[in-house]
């Protein structure tokens, strides 16, 4: 816990990440001033100074007065946003960008969040680089096929993934954000165990109480299903191609949550109870 209180731009504020940031800084003491598209909407606590702005256009006139520091949403469009004399700035980006593995080559995720950490790494003087891997809250598509049928289908349900916990990327970025010895540094980050698909399902069930069956499908059956809800082939294809290297190779397990926080980073199981409503 640092002494010093600090004023924090967040962008992104009222996102999944950035609602657990903004409180994370006022319980920590610190000033947050937040960007968003829609005052009127963001429902962030009264304390929180809101500014209007669009991360696709210059920043508003003064957005930076007075801040130490900046978290920055990897919005589309965002490189325009950045300007030569901003504060250290943390950047949400993804594991994806650290090129680790073959299948992120050109991937979307990828070639957007690498395209965005060279404009941070050329513009602000001082910055970190937050790289997440895959959300718990990616597991929140699963929620209609439970609620309505117990269960999820889909391919490689042996594969397996170290998904993060939402409330673990923004206390790492509080940290990253208001506190010495970040600057210069890539964090990855994940949750701390390495869980099959069916092992993923199983924590859900156990935080709603109920018995959820996987039911396994083809790729091919998943991409034309993805296709009917518009999802785009370029996603498909990187989870696909996530999904079946994992089954060989589990995702690994990164310690810097825990390092930089302090605390074990929040299991699988912990996020399901956290979930359960959105479940049940
Ligand atoms: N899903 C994964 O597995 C994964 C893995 C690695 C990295 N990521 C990264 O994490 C991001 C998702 O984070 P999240 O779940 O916290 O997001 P989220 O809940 O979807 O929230 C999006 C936030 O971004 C703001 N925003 C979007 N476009 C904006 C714009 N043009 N101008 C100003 N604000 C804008 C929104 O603010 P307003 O609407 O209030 O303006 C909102 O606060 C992904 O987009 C990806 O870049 C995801």
């Amino acid at each position: 816990m640092t002494t010093t209180t600090k004023t924090v731009l967040v962008t992104g504020a009222t996102g999944t990440i950035g609602r657990h940031l903004v409180g994370e800084l006022l319980a920590r003491g610190h000033r947050v001033r937040a960007l968003t598209r829609s005052p009127d909407k963001a429902e962030l606590p009264t304390e929180v100074e809101l500014v209007a702005g669009d991360l696709a256009a210059p920043p508003p006139a003064g957005l930076f007065d007075g801040v130490d520091s900046v978290f920055l949403f990897p919005a589309p469009g965002v490189t325009g946003f950045l300007q030569a004399g901003v504060p250290h700035l943390v950047l949400l980006s993804s594991l994806a960008a650290a090129l680790e593995h073959e299948r992120d080559r050109g991937s979307a995720s990828q070639v957007h969040h690498a395209a965005i950490e060279d404009a941070v790494r050329g513009t602000a003087a001082s910055w970190t680089i937050l790289r997440p891997g895959t959300f718990a809250t990616n597991l929140l598509t699963w929620a209609p096929p439970i609620r309505f049928t117990g269960g999820v289908r889909g391919p490689f349900p042996t594969s397996a993934q170290a998904p993060i916990h939402e409330a673990d990327i923004a206390a790492v970025a509080a940290v990253a954000l208001t506190e010495p010895g970040h600057a210069g540094r890539h964090y990855p980050l994940t949750g701390p165990e390495s869980l099959t698909r069916v092992e993923q399902l199983g924590a859900i069930g156990a935080a709603i109480g109920r018995e959820l069956h996987f039911t396994e499908s083809t790729p091919e059956e998943f991409r034309a299903e993805m296709r009917s809800y518009g999802v785009g082939d370029d996603i498909v294809s990187m989870l696909l191609r996530y999904w079946s290297d994992t089954v060989e190779t589990p995702d690994a397990v990164r310690p810097a949550v825990a390092q930089l926080t302090g605390k074990p980073a929040r299991t699988l199981a912990e996020w399901a109870r956290d979930h359960a409503a959105d479940f049940a």
